[in-house]
């Protein structure tokens, strides 16, 4: 399987359903493709490949008007499924046939998901992440400069976080030998930690009073889902849906959602999302010049990786050869 077969068979998110208003023309860059986001008049949401056929004017500079979608240079009308229904100048019905590529849109959790092969039907619907109980809800959005494999791995690495987000996250300065457990599922791969330390991780602090508990898992191609537990019991989760718009830029949306009432987060909502501008701002320099700095070298040599590295190489070969066997391994222990 190659990279774009892997993405012709997945759900991408563009965005929060919030974002695409009633009557306006949202554009959205999905693997160098721009795409036509709208509303009809039931508040149903349509994707459609951003080019009109007349003269590839972007339809997203037009206008959503009784239910139709109208390009701004000639004024040629599409139906909500994309058919042409007038050209101005000519009798209704002279024109010419032509469909709009659709691209199937599906909201669910607040997000607008639109499956990446406009030719096919999906198969299945995009993944449920939301937790079954009911969570205080923070949403987010962030742009990164780099491959979707950096920022996926970047976001599933705890290694880093010594280095780059020393003061954030990490507040001991001795590393304590932890146990992991890596478990392949059937759409991605998973890292356990156990026992990270009373004062390892000030960020995870704030979600319970003991979490003794993460894991990070990757679900192809694009999403990460961060979780925080006591014991079993799912204290918080972050859920991070990566959009690569070129091979260069990807766009990110993220929920972070814990358990308790809103009202308990509010005195503490300043302090969370300036501590969530700051790691991602973090993680954003760090990306962009590892990426640019890569670039400047014409051979693409292999990464040297080790057993620290313990999600980079999977997801790598998940996003290169497709779907990676659901093998058994035994425990880890890294020193974190
Ligand atoms: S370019 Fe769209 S109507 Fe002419
Ligand atoms: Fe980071």
């Amino acid at each position: 399987m190659k990279t774009q077969e892997i993405y012709n068979k997945a759900w991408f998110s563009l965005g929060f359903s919030k974002e695409l208003k009633k009557g306006k023309l949202l554009q959205k860059i999905l693997l160098e493709t721009p795409i036509v986001l709208w509303r009809d008049e039931k508040g149903k949401a349509h994707a459609f490949l951003d080019r009109c056929p007349h003269r590839h004017m972007p339809l997203s500079t037009g206008r959503v008007k009784k239910g139709s979608l109208r390009c701004r240079y000639h004024g040629w009308a599409f139906n909500n499924t994309g058919s042409l229904i007038e050209v101005p100048g000519l009798e209704k019905g002279k024109g010419p046939s032509c469909t709009l590529k659709k691209f199937e849109i599906f909201e669910k959790e607040q997000f607008l998901w639109v499956y990446g092969d406009p030719s096919e039907k999906p198969p299945y619907g995009p993944p449920n992440l939301l937790p079954k109980n009911k969570m205080f809800r923070l949403n987010t959005k962030y742009n990164f400069e780099g491959g979707l494999f950096d920022v996926l791995e970047n976001f599933l690495d705890p290694t880093h976080t010594h280095f780059v987000h020393k003061t954030l996250l990490r507040l001991s300065k001795t590393r304590k030998r932890i146990s992991t457990k890596i478990l392949h599922h059937e759409d991605g791969v998973q890292a356990v930690y156990f026992d990270e330390g009373e004062e390892a991780n000030i960020f995870a602090k704030t979600f319970g009073k003991k979490i003794d508990k993460t894991s990070g898992r990757f679900r192809s191609p694009n999403i990460v889902v961060l979780d925080y537990l006591e014991g079993e019991k799912l204290k918080a989760r972050i859920i991070l849906h990566f959009t690569p718009k070129t091979s260069e830029k990807v766009e990110m949306g993220g929920s972070l959602l814990v358990k308790g009432h809103k009202f308990l987060f509010f005195p503490i909502m300043p302090f969370l999302k300036l501590m969530l501008k700051k790691l991602l701002k973090e993680d954003r320099l760090i990306i962009q010049e590892k990426y640019s700095h890569e670039k400047l070298f014409p051979t693409k040599d292999i990464y040297k990786s080790t057993e620290a590295d313990l999600l980079g190489p999977t997801i790598k070969k998940w996003l290169l050869k497709g779907p990676r066997p659901t093998i058994k391994e035994k425990q880890r222990e890294i020193w974190l």
